[in-house]
C-alpha cells in the first residue's frame, strides 16, 4: 500500500532514489531526446504529484515549437502554475546560457528581454531582431530542487523563393512551358510576383499571346505560368520576383524535334551509364580472375 510521501521510511527511500536519478539526468548533456523530454514531463506529473498540490508546474498548452522571422520579433512563452516564491529562467541548449532570471534580463545580448505581467503566470523571453543562428532549443526551467525544465524549439526562418523546374526545364517545341512559383516565410503575403523573360515583364496582353498567370496568396504564395505552344524564342531564363523576397530563376531550353540540346543530354547520359557499366565491369572481373586462374590451377 502506498502512503503520502511524509509517512514511513520506505517512502522517503524511494523519493530520495528517485532524486538521485533525476539529478543523474540533470547532469547530462543538453541533447534533447523524446525519451528525455517524456521523462521530464513524467519528472514534473511526479513530483506535481508527490510534493503536494502546492508543487510548481508547466501548463501543457505552453508551446513546444515556434516559428518565426528573420529580423522580426519572437517570443518565446511559459505557463507556470502555482509557482510561488519559485524563479522562472530562460536557458539557451547551444551553449547552456542562461538569458533571464525571473523578470530579469541577464545576457548581455541586447536582443534578449525577459517579459512578465505581475501576477501573471506567463514567463516570455522576447528575441527583438532574431536571425537564423539563434534557432535551436530554449529551455524554460523552474527553480524547484531539483529544477524543472520545458523545452522550446525555436525555428528562425527567411523569406524564400522557388520554382518547381529547378534550374533548368527542358521541354518540346509546341509543347506547354508550366512553371510553378512559390513564396514561403514572408512577413506577409507579397503584394506582387512578377515574372520576367530575360530583360522583358510577361503579361498576358504582351503581343506573344497564349500566356497564363494564376497567383494565389497566403501563408504560402504560388504563382503559376504558363506559355502555350513553346517556340524557339520563348528559350532563355525566366525570373520570379516578389515584392518581398529574393528571386528566383530557371532557364528553359526548347528543343525541336531530334535537334541538339535533347542529343547532348542524352550523351552525357549515356556515357555516364557506359563508364558505370565499364565500372561494374571491372569489379566483375577483379573478383573473377583470381579464382578462374585457382581453377586453372586446380586442374
Ligand atoms: C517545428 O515546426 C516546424 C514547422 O512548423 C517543423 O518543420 C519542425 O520539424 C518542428 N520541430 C519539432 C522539433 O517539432
Ligand atoms: C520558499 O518558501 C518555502 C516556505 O514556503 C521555503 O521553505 C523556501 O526556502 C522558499 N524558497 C525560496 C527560494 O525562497
Ligand atoms: C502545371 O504543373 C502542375 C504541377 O507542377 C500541374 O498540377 C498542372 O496541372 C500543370 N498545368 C498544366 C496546364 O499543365
Amino acid at each position: 500500500m502506498m502512503g503520502k510521501p511524509s509517512n514511513g521510511p520506505n517512502t522517503a527511500l524511494l523519493l530520495f532514489l528517485l532524486q538521485c536519478l533525476f539529478l543523474r539526468a540533470d547532469s547530462g548533456d543538453y541533447q534533447e531526446s523524446s525519451t528525455e523530454m517524456t521523462s521530464r514531463r513524467f519528472r514534473a506529473e511526479f513530483l506535481q504529484e508527490w510534493q503536494g498540490s502546492d508543487a510548481p508546474y508547466f501548463d501543457p498548452s505552453t508551446p513546444r515549437n515556434i516559428t518565426g522571422l528573420v529580423g522580426h520579433p519572437v517570443r518565446l512563452l511559459c505557463r507556470v502554475k502555482n509557482l510561488q516564491n519559485r524563479t522562472v529562467s530562460w536557458v539557451r541548449h547551444r551553449d547552456i546560457h542562461l538569458l533571464t532570471v525571473g523578470r530579469y534580463t541577464y545576457t548581455s545580448d541586447q536582443r534578449f528581454e525577459a517579459q512578465h505581467k505581475p501576477r501573471s503566470e506567463e514567463w516570455a523571453l522576447r528575441i527583438r531582431s532574431p536571425q537564423r543562428r539563434d534557432s535551436g532549443q530554449y529551455e524554460c526551467q523552474i527553480s524547484t530542487t531539483p529544477p524543472i525544465g520545458h523545452a522550446v524549439f525555436l525555428n528562425i526562418v527567411e523569406p524564400e523563393t522557388t520554382i518547381s523546374s529547378g534550374a533548368e526545364l527542358f521541354i518540346q517545341k509546341g509543347s506547354t512551358i508550366n512553371l510553378t512559383c512559390t513564396v514561403r516565410h514572408t512577413p506577409e503575403p507579397p503584394t506582387s510576383i512578377t515574372w520576367t523573360h530575360g530583360e522583358q515583364v510577361i503579361n498576358f496582353d504582351s503581343a506573344r499571346g497564349g500566356i497564363s498567370l494564376v497567383t494565389e496568396k497566403g501563408l504560402k504564395s504560388t504563382s503559376r505560368l504558363l506559355v502555350q505552344r513553346a517556340r524557339a524564342s520563348d528559350a532563355g531564363v525566366y525570373t520570379c520576383g516578389p515584392n518581398n523576397a529574393p528571386p528566383a530563376n530557371t532557364r528553359v531550353h526548347v528543343l525541336s524535334g531530334e535537334h541538339p540540346a535533347a542529343m547532348q543530354q542524352g550523351c552525357a547520359t549515356s556515357s555516364l551509364e557506359l563508364s558505370a557499366a565499364v565500372l561494374s565491369f571491372l569489379i566483375i572481373f577483379s573478383i573473377k580472375i583470381p579464382y578462374c586462374l585457382n581453377e586453372q590451377f586446380v586442374t
